[in-house]
């Protein structure tokens, strides 16, 4: 089954979206599969935004990333990378969509509240680096079991 990681960034932590994020994708039928919140290192920050190290941004991406916890989680369904990218919206919430999640909360691209992975590569990589292997749970869902 697909996987992707997902991040809610500093911004969206501080602003209290981590319950209303979880709960977009829960609602939607994905499989929460591993979660932490954590504080990234800069070294990790430097690795997993390592392709855009050339962009004028790039010093502040990695010192916004670090500025304050994020909730690394990783998200299991059919098409879970694309969906969750079209659920996100547009980079530049200025342009996201209403009723995406940047649509709805974010106002500047510096603090656009979450990060999903954008290609199976990426969410292999971006798993493998965030949570090594570990802290992965495969549990089978039956709703009416626990009621
Ligand atoms: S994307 O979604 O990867 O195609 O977007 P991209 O434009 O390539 O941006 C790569 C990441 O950099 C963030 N970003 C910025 N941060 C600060 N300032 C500016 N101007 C800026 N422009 C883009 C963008 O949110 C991407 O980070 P993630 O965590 O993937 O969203």
């Amino acid at each position: 089954m697909e996987k992707t990681f997902l991040m809610v960034k500093p911004d969206g932590v501080q602003r209290n979206l981590i319950g209303e994020i979880v709960s977009r994708f829960e609602k939607k039928g994905f499989q929460l599969v591993g979660a932490k919140l954590m504080q990234i290192p800069t070294e990790l920050a430097e690795e997993h935004y390592g392709e855009h190290k050339e962009r004028p941004f790039f010093g502040e991406l990695v010192e916004f990333i670090t500025s304050g916890p994020v909730f690394a989680m990783v998200w299991q369904g059919e098409n879970v990378i694309a969906t969750a990218r079209h659920m996100m919206g547009a980079t530049n919430p200025k342009d996201a969509a209403p009723g995406t999640i940047r649509g709805e909360y974010g106002v500047i691209v510096g603090k656009n509240i979450i990060h999903g992975s954008d290609s199976s590569e990426s969410a292999e990589r971006e798993i493998g680096l965030f949570f090594n292997g570990e802290g992965l749970v495969e549990y089978k869902r039956d709703v009416n079991n626990w009621i």
